[in-house]
């Protein structure tokens, strides 16, 4: 039985101000020391706070960014390439939001996020891989096929051993900021499903170690419970990682 190190990312999305941003690193500063062997805890911020985060937070927290350019730095207007990521220091990107997905503004494909994960890889960054149906689609029943079809994209640019460096996020479209949790049910039938997908197509080791986290309305008061699910490794928190009491969804396995 392999046991998968549990991980909490807050996805802070656009959100913040240099001042609140300086606040809550110092809010998450003054909490308990990070038991690393248990828990790895990554923050993202808004691009361009993400060196300020960085030089504020202690170095048990990790810090990402929220999206990046597919491919290498050049004339691109307004990306933010892996390498840059990498260069001031940080370790993580979130790829594939469901609000980079959806947004009619923005509307990335499964294999542009497929391709940005493989060279994000490639530059030495692990990815925050997201996933999830929208409701209409959960009410159709189609869950399984929306998952599995985001995942194949990634799977069909990936060397098996990139997967390491993958940790995916189920987040459910429906209860992302709505309030909606999924009930622990739900996230873990969902997550069991990804789990035998990665295990058929990728590897039996790849299905092991491959932290799958969820997402979507999670809070200190609901992620116990979701947490005491066999498939459930950890969570990727929006709102509620806006707030001091973030620290209690790092603690959840305590
Ligand atoms: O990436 C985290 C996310 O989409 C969930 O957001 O606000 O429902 O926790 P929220």
């Amino acid at each position: 039985q392999v046991t998968r190190k549990f991980f909490v990312g807050g996805n802070w999305k656009c959100n913040g101000t240099k001042q609140s941003i300086q606040e809550l690193c110092e809010a998450f500063n003054a909490g308990k020391n990070i038991d690393s062997s248990q828990v790895e805890v990554v923050v993202a911020p808004p691009a361009p706070y993400a060196m300020l985060t960085r030089s504020i937070l202690r170095q048990d927290f990790g810090v990402a960014l929220q999206n990046c350019w597919v491919g290498k730095p050049g004339a691109f207007t307004g990306e933010v390439a892996a390498e840059m990521i990498k260069d001031i220091g940080l370790d993580y990107v979130i790829l594939g939001h469901s609000e980079r997905r959806h947004l009619p503004e923005i509307k990335e494909n499964d294999d542009l996020v497929a391709r940005k994960t493989k060279y994000a890889i490639d530059k030495g960054l692990t990815v925050i891989l997201c996933v999830g149906e929208l409701l209409e689609e959960r009410e159709a029943g189609r869950t399984r096929e929306v998952n599995e079809r985001q995942l194949a994209a990634v799977k069909a640019r990936l060397d098996p051993a990139d997967w390491s460096k993958v940790v995916i996020a189920y987040e459910p479209v429906w209860a992302i900021g709505t309030g909606k949790v999924a009930t622990a049910a739900q996230a873990q039938e969902a997550h069991a499903e990804i789990r035998s997908w990665l295990h058929r197509q990728v590897s039996e080791t790849c299905a092991s170690q491959t932290r799958i986290l969820y997402g979507g309305s999670v809070t200190p008061e609901n992620c116990v419970e979701l947490a005491t699910q066999p498939d459930v490794d950890g969570f990727l928190v929006g709102g509620a990682s806006l707030k001091p009491t973030f620290l209690d969804i790092v603690r959840t396995h305590e």
